[in-house]
């Protein structure tokens, strides 16, 4: 272990193999892998005829120009036909696309292919009549309800770039992406149910349309209401038009035009560390092969499956793993509007147990909440129709996996904890149900087609069993193919560390099998004495203890160690209010799990942690809180008041050396 690199402290040797069952049939075998690294182009053309094309490709990659990439050249093709014409031509019109499920009770809908091809058509078709033409933007600012996927396909089908903006976002949100990537139209609904009410939409719209002086700036030409809620909304008939009257209204046939592979499918945005929000751009042809294909193989989906996927729309998870993947490939999947605990904390798994879903995909955070809530909740239902469990957005803390693979997974199922990221588009680190042994916490390997190494500081691969830069190597088809509008931006983010080689931004460590462990954002490193440590494990073998249900894990500058760990943490709701004993209790173990080294300085007990909307841990807040400094911006947060609740708390919160 190099004190450049990354500190290698935890243990974990719990091993789980694939069932012998699924491996027997499962829709990837291990020679798969060697197959794909002897010719990744190669195998990339191959896995792009799942799909259908207008105009074959000519060539697979053209790299001579990087970072900027080009895949599937001179290839013609149409996303919304992939997702769904071409089921319906195959004799699929009858299957569910999507069993809606709404947040009220009893508020669901299915929507078969065949359907699906009629909304979308008379979506694309409005949407036309509306001015919108191929390569124009379009923001679609709506709750989880089938409109919004229905919107982004009908996007897809005119060529137009959709930018989904998550609806729990403000209008000063929503405004800054309207203006950056200039979108011509906004779908949005008057609102949509959360939490047992109904939260208004189109306000946030009609204030964004001010911020942007849209009187006199004209970017955007018209606004989609959908009606969900019935809510009262302001209706301005010059931009304003209902769904209802202009989508309803429209025909059904639409004939789909076939666009370039390399035709930009949609911008996402997403935060950085530092300026605002980059709009990632994603394109057509790769990001459909490899969201395609990933979903087929790390899922193992089966025909007869039918899946969930958790995510929001508004986030890449909910773009790759719930609109184009799973679609791409005629899955059956569930769509739900609302929050895991409305009206009770079942809900998940009354709608697992009514739908039979057999692959089940969420966050960690998701499961954390979950277990902290008890495992008394999940075993009143039957989750017996589960086959395979996800996990996406952070590292799953093993504690946290063991929980998920018993208590949902009834002990049998596979966990595929995939690392990607909005940039990469699609799955590239992950296990295969069918042919890996998963170990709890780790990511594991790249999937096969996919170049991800560990690397110090000189760029050199570090060896098994230590830490460093996670990099990919070599180009993906569902890579970003630059940031909207800043090609220098693309270059200096993602590509100017070393040569060639795209940096992640996040640290990971090769076990003693070259197993990947993911370490957290490098920013979110510690260095205490001279150890990089990593919050990913600290906070891990809090988890790890019984009475802990969450924990967040900063460096605090310290005059005698440079750093200083300090955690916060969520006690399970068994474990009572906590008091010194507990601290004591939880120092004891980090040492014991990890070593002396990693012992908190401090650790608070908190009712909350500060959490992005997407459930990412706001560690920048809670360094201010360590660090005794007053707390910055906390606009991002899912939640404002939390920030209160942790400071008032700290006051009285005595360090306990
Ligand atoms: O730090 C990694 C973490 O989430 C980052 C990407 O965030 P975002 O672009 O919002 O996409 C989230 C959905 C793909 C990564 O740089 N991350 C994501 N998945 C994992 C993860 N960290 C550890 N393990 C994962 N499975």
């Amino acid at each position: 272990m190099t004190e450049q690199n990354i500190s290698n402290l935890s243990q974990e040797n719990r091993t789980f193999e694939p069932p012998a069952e699924l491996a027997a049939s499962a829709n990837v075998t291990a020679d798969v892998y060697d197959t794909a690294a002897a010719d990744r182009p190669a195998f990339w053309g191959e896995q792009a005829k799942r799909l259908d094309w207008g105009t074959p490709f000519t060539e697979v990659l053209d790299w001579s120009n990087p970072p900027f990439a080009k895949w599937f050249v001179g290839g013609k093709l149409n996303a919304a036909y992939n997702c769904v014409d071409r089921h319906v031509e195959a004799g699929h019109g009858d299957r569910v696309a999507l069993h809606f499920v709404g947040e009220p009770a009893d508020d669901t809908r299915d929507i078969t292919y065949a359907q699906l091809k009629d909304e979308v058509s008379r979506a694309a078709n409005a949407i036309e009549e509306l001015g919108v033409e191929a390569g124009d933007r379009v923001a679609i600012y709506l709750p989880m309800i089938p409109e919004a996927v229905i919107t982004m396909l009908a996007c897809a089908r005119i060529g137009a770039v959709h930018t989904v903006v998550f609806g729990g976002f403000s209008s000063d949100a929503l405004a800054s992406r309207i203006v950056d990537c200039g979108a011509k139209l906004i779908v949005t609904a008057d609102g949509g149910y959360r939490r047992g009410a109904a939260s208004a939409l189109k306000p946030a719209v009609d204030e964004a349309l001010v911020k942007i002086d849209n009187e006199s700036t004209a970017i955007v030409e018209n606004v989609l209401v959908v009606r969900r809620t019935g809510q009262d909304v302001d209706f301005d008939n010059d931009i304003d038009s209902w769904w209802h009257e202009v989508v309803d209204e429209a025909s059904e046939i639409h004939e789909p035009q076939m666009f370039d592979s390399e035709h930009p499918l949609y911008v996402m945005y997403t935060s950085g560390t530092t300026g605002s929000p980059k709009g990632i751009l994603h394109t057509t042809a790769g990001y459909l092969v490899q969201s395609a294909w990933t979903f087929w193989a790390v899922f193992d989906h089966k025909p007869d499956d039918v899946y969930w996927c958790t995510a929001d729309v508004g986030w890449v998870t909910g773009h790759s793993y719930i609109v184009y993947g799973p679609l791409a490939n005629g899955a059956t999947q569930v769509l739900y509007e609302g929050t895991p605990d409305t009206p009770h904390k079942g809900r998940w798994w009354e709608i697992i147990e009514k739908y039979q879903v057999s692959l089940f995909y969420t966050a960690p955070t998701a499961i954390r909440t979950c277990m902290k809530w008890g495992e008394e909740i999940p075993a009143t239902f039957d989750l017996s129709s589960l086959r395979i469990l996800g996990s996406v957005g952070e590292s799953i803390n093993p504690e946290a996996y063991v929980w998920y693979r018993d208590n949902i997974g009834g002990g049998r199922t596979p966990i595929v904890d995939t690392w990607w990221q909005t940039e990469t588009g699609a799955h590239m680190i992950s296990p295969l149900p069918g042919v890996t042994s998963g170990k709890p916490g780790s990511a594991m390997t790249a999937i096969p087609g996919i170049a991800a190494e560990v690397v110090d500081d000189a760029g050199n691969p570090v060896d098994n069993g230590e830490g460093g830069y996670l990099v990919i190597t070599e180009p993906w088809p569902s890579m970003l193919r630059t940031i909207w509008g800043d090609d220098d931006r693309y270059q200096d983010t993602y590509w100017s560390r070393w040569p060639n080689v795209y940096f992640a931004g996040d640290g990971a460590r090769k076990d003693e099998d070259g197993a990947i462990w993911l370490l957290g954002r490098v920013d979110d490193v510690m260095n205490v004495s001279g150890h990089r440590l990593s919050t990913t494990e600290i906070e891990s073998a809090l988890v790890s203890h019984p009475k802990v249900a969450e924990a967040a894990v900063v460096g605090a500058a310290d005059e005698t160690t440079g750093q200083a760990v300090v955690a916060f943490v969520i006690l399970r709701e068994s474990a009572g209010d906590g008091g010194t004993e507990v601290i004591q209790e939880l120092r004891a173990h980090v040492g014991k799990e990890i070593g002396p080294i990693a012992k908190p300085r401090t650790i608070m007990v908190v009712p909350e942690l500060p959490k992005t909307r997407s459930g990412k841990i706001m560690r920048r807040l809670l360094r201010d809180v360590a660090e005794n400094r007053e707390v910055g911006n906390t606009t991002t947060l899912a939640d404002s008041g939390v920030m209160d609740l942790i400071t008032s708390g700290m006051k009285t919160a005595k360090d306990d050396d």
